[in-house]
């Protein structure tokens, strides 16, 4: 099994409203098919008698110890594949020795999704027009635990996605959204387009500027981390005041159609941040070798949205565990054949 058989199997198994909200992208799904491409288009070269007895994988991410450079991306709505939704989440990938990015748009509250995995959870902020219901949020957030806050900034409105305004995309009775503003509010249908897409546009704060980042940056009272990041002067400017790390991520090609791979974005970037934070990438990654092109384009580590919710459709918080630890299997596999023993040394002269 690899992640792909994952995929085809939640598929089928969901809801297609649901399984289309998860898989899709936006408009075209280009940006989508350009991260899977953009990693395949990297060759790796392997070295020979390397001598390699044991492969290390353990790396760091939000100050979090995690077994393997691979933990969850933020990803909305954990209940629509899962009836303990972001709470059995947590428990996978505290299982797996992994950590998380909690989504504002979670169906359960940060509160308990942070006690479900002591110490492995950060939080991701989409930011309200509302700044006294943001503030608040960010206040709940640091007394949960959380150990960073991960703001996303390339979703100032929600990419088109045309298989959610065909299904008419919303949340069925009975889910909520504790964490988001306003409080526990739903999402109910209306038989017309992406509820989801009406409520960004309402609720969250399409004008937000370099000013925002360095009002949380002062006042957050956690780390912050900054996603959505595929310019090299974004990446550049936010290193220089003072990011705790970047993800440079398309938001899994669900934002702005016919953009860049985050494959070919991810190298620029590197360069431009020059080592003054961590660099983690998302979008696409979905084998070990993938992992391995990331960390050899000088990457930290890698964070993985979809696959997660595929493990928890199928098999709840044991679906978590395994679909983070079969990638983890064969990112050991892939360094031990290239003949590296710890991750960290893997570089661009790795790649062909
Ligand atoms: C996302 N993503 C996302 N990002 C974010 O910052 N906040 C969010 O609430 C969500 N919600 C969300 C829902 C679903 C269903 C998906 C698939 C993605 C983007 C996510 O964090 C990540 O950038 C991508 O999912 C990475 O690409 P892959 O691994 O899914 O290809
Ligand atoms: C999404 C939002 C919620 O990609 O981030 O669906």
């Amino acid at each position: 099994m690899d992640l792909d058989a994952w995929e085809r199997d939640a598929i089928a198994a969901l809801p297609a409203m649901v399984a289309d909200y998860y898989a899709g992208g936006a408009r075209s799904e280009g940006t989508l098919r350009a991260n899977r491409s953009g990693w395949s288009r990297h060759a790796l070269v392997h070295r020979i008698l390397a001598g390699v007895r044991e492969v290390r994988t353990a790396a760091s991410f939000a100050g979090v110890r995690v077994a393997a450079p691979i933990v969850a991306a933020p990803t909305a709505f954990h209940r629509l594949a899962h009836p303990d939704g972001e709470v059995a989440t947590a428990r996978g990938v505290a299982a797996a020795g992994s950590a998380m990015v909690l989504s504002t748009l979670s169906t359960a509250a940060v509160e308990e999704v942070a006690a479900a995995a002591p110490g492995r959870v950060a939080f991701q902020l989409y930011v309200y027009r509302d700044r006294g219901a943001t503030r608040a949020l960010v206040e709940r957030v640091r007394a949960a635990g959380c150990r960073a806050l991960v703001l996303t900034a390339d979703a100032a409105i929600l990419g088109t996605r045309f298989r959610d305004v065909r299904n008419g995309f919303h949340l069925p009775p009975g889910l909520s959204l504790p964490n988001a503003a306003p409080e526990g509010r739903t999402m109910d249908g209306d038989g017309s387009g992406s509820v989801l897409a009406r409520y960004v546009a309402d609720q969250l704060d399409p004008s937000l500027g370099w000013g925002d980042l360095e009002a949380f940056l002062a006042d957050a009272g956690l780390p912050v981390w900054i996603k959505g990041v595929v310019h090299p002067e974004d990446a550049a400017r936010a290193a220089a005041m003072g990011v705790a790390g970047i993800v440079v991520s398309n938001h899994g090609g669900r934002q702005l159609d016919a953009g860049i791979a985050t494959a070919d974005a991810l190298p620029r970037v590197v360069d431009a941040v020059a080592g003054r934070c961590p660099v983690w990438v998302d979008g696409g990654v979905r084998r070990g070798t993938d992992v391995c092109v990331a960390l050899a384009l000088g990457a930290d580590g890698v964070l993985l949205g979809r696959p997660v919710l595929w493990g928890l459709a199928l098999e709840g918080a044991d679906g978590v565990r395994q679909v983070l630890e079969l990638l983890r299997a064969e990112l050991v596999e892939a360094l031990t054949l290239i003949g590296v023993s710890d991750h960290r040394t893997l570089d661009r002269g790795c790649l062909g």
